[in-house]
C-alpha cells in the first residue's frame, strides 16, 4: 500500500513510526513531514490545510490510504474532498468535525444524548454572555466556539476575568469568527484525562488510557499549551472507569452521531474530568492528541494498518487493542518561552546519542533543518518517549533520553508521570 500521512509534528512522527513497522505498507509519505519524519517517510513539501493541493498529490500518486493528523483540515473538509475524488481517507468529514470545530454543536450533541458534561449555554448576544456571569457567579468557564489553536478558553476565577474574556471574544473578536458565539459553562473540579476511540461510525475499538501534562511548569503552574508531556497507561482511569467512559461517554456519542444524520468516523478524542471516579466530558477533539499519541503508539502491540483502514471504509469489527505491558512515558522539550515568544533556528545537539538509548524513542515536532542541521522551529520540539515495566522505569528511561539531547534555552518539565506515581 502507498499511505500518506497529513502533518508534521510529534503526532505525524509517531503516526509514521507506527505506520512504517507495518508489512502492508510499500511507500510512505508526508505533508509536509518534519526531519524526524523524513528518516521514515518520503516527506512533501504541502502544507496540512493545502487541501486541493493534497489531493492533487494523492490522485498523481494513486494512494491507497490517507491518515489525517491535525484538526484544521479535518474542519475544511479534507475528508470530503478526498471522498469526492474517490480516494480512502482515515478521519471525520466536515460535518463530524464540528465536534471539535464548534463547541456549541458539541455541547447541544451531549445535552441531547444525556451525555456528562458542564452544564452551559451558548451566546451571541454580549449583554445576555455578561447577565448570565452575573446570574451563575464564578468560576465559570468562558469558551470561543470555533476553533482558536488551543486558545480559546477562559477559566475564570473573578466575574471581571469573565467579563474581559467575554469582551475580547465577541466585541474585540480576538479569535475572529471563531468568536462569534460563546458557550459559557460551569467550572469543573476534578483531575483530567484524555480518552480515545477509533471508530468507524458505527462500531468502536477502544485505546488505553492516558494524560498529558497542559500546564508550561512543574507542579502544573503557568499558562496552558498543547501539552507538555504524556503518559499510558493512566492509574487514575481504572478499568470500571474505563468502561464506564465506553458506555455512557464514547458509545452515546458515536450513536448520536450517526442517528443526527452525521455519522463521526475516524478517532474520536475525549478530554475528561474526574470527580469522586465519576466522568463528564471537558471537551472532544476529532483527531488524535498530540504528544497522547506518542506513548500510546509506542505501546500498541498490533499493525495500526489494517485498523485505519476499516474505519476509512466503515468495517470495523475489532473488539480489542493488544498493548505492551510496558508502561510509556513521553517528555516534552519546548522551546524556552513558549507558549509565548521564543527564539528559532537554535542547534540542537544529542539526537544520534539518544537514538542510541534501548526503549528510548525521539519523535520530532517543531524541528527543520538549517545548513544540515537539525534546528528547533516551533514551540513544542521533540518528544522524548520512554518504556519501562513500570511507570517510574519509564519516567527513568524518559528523562535518560533527555539528558543527552540540549540546545540553548531547552525547556522540559521534570514531574511528567509523577501524578501517575503519587496515586
Ligand atoms: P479545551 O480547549 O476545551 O480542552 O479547554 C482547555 C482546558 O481548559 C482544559 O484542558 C481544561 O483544563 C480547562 N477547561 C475547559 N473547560 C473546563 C471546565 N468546564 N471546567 C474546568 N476546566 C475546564
Ligand atoms: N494534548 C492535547 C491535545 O492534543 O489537544
Amino acid at each position: 500500500m502507498k499511505i500518506l500521512v497529513i502533518g508534521g509534528g510529534g503526532r505525524e512522527h509517531a503516526l509514521c513510526w507506527k505506520i512504517a513497522q507495518s508489512p502492508l505498507v510499500e511507500t510512505l509519505y508526508c505533508a509536509p513531514g518534519n526531519p524526524g519524519i523524513a528518516e521514515l517517510a518520503e516527506c512533501i513539501n504541502i502544507g496540512a490545510d493545502e487541501v486541493d493541493t493534497l489531493c492533487e498529490f494523492a490522485q498523481a500518486e494513486k494512494i491507497d490510504l490517507t491518515v489525517v493528523g491535525p484538526e484544521v483540515p479535518l474542519t475544511m473538509g479534507i475528508v470530503d474532498t478526498f471522498q469526492q475524488a474517490g480516494l480512502e481517507i482515515f478521519g471525520p468529514n466536515k460535518a463530524a468535525a464540528q465536534i471539535e470545530g464548534s463547541k456549541e454543536f458539541s455541547k447541544n450533541l451531549m445535552a441531547k444524548y444525556d451525555i456528562p458534561t458542564a452544564a452551559y449555554q451558548s451566546f451571541t448576544e454580549h449583554s445576555d454572555a455578561v447577565e448570565y456571569i452575573k446570574q451563575q457567579g464564578v468560576p465559570i468557564v468562558v469558551k470561543a466556539d470555533g476553533l482558536a489553536a488551543g486558545k480559546g478558553v477562559i477559566v475564570a476565577m473573578t466575574e471581571e476575568q469573565a467579563i474581559a474574556a467575554v469582551d475580547d471574544i465577541m466585541l474585540d473578536q480576538v479569535f475572529g469568527a471563531a468568536g462569534s458565539t460563546v458557550v459559557i459553562e460551569e467550572f469543573m473540579e476534578g483531575e483530567e484525562a484524555s480518552f480515545f476511540a477509533f471508530t468507524d461510525g458505527k462500531n468502536i475499538l477502544p485505546l488505553a488510557s492516558s494524560q498529558d501534562h497542559k500546564r508550561v511548569y512543574d507542579n502544573d503552574e503557568g499558562p496552558n499549551t498543547g501539552g507538555m508531556g504524556a503518559y499510558s497507561p493512566a492509574p487514575v482511569v481504572t478499568s470500571e472507569l474505563y468502561d464506564e467512559i465506553v458506555e455512557t461517554i464514547v458509545k452515546p456519542t458515536i450513536a448520536g452521531m450517526a442517528k443526527d444524520g452525521c455519522p463521526y468516523s475516524g478517532i474520536l478524542y475525549v478530554g475528561l474530568m474526574i470527580k469522586d471516579g465519576k466522568p463528564r466530558v471537558v471537551e472532544f477533539n476529532a483527531r488524535f492528541g498530540d504528544p497522547e499519541a506518542q506513548p500510546l503508539l509506542v505501546r500498541m502491540k498490533e499493525d495500526i494498518v489494517p485498523i485505519l483502514k476499516a474505519c476509512a471504509r466503515g468495517e470495523l469489527t475489532q473488539e480489542t487493542l493488544e498493548w505492551h505491558d510496558k508502561a510509556a512515558v513521553c517528555v516534552v522539550l519546548a522551546s524556552g518561552g513558549y507558549p509565548s515568544s521564543f527564539n528559532k533556528g537554535l542547534a540542537i545537539s544529542g539526537l544520534d546519542t539518544a537514538a542510541k538509548i534501548d526503549d528510548v524513542v525521539v519523535f520530532h515536532a517543531g524541528t527543520s533543518f538549517k545548513n544540515g542541521q537539525v534546528v528547533n522551529s516551533g514551540g513544542r520540539v521533540l518528544g522524548v518517549t520512554g518504556l519501562g515495566s513500570t511507570v517510574k522505569d519509564a519516567i527513568d528511561k524518559a528523562y535518560q533520553g533527555v539528558a543527552v539531547i540540549d540546545w540553548q534555552d531547552v525547556h522540559y518539565r521534570k514531574d511528567i508521570g509523577a501524578r501517575a506515581l503519587n496515586r
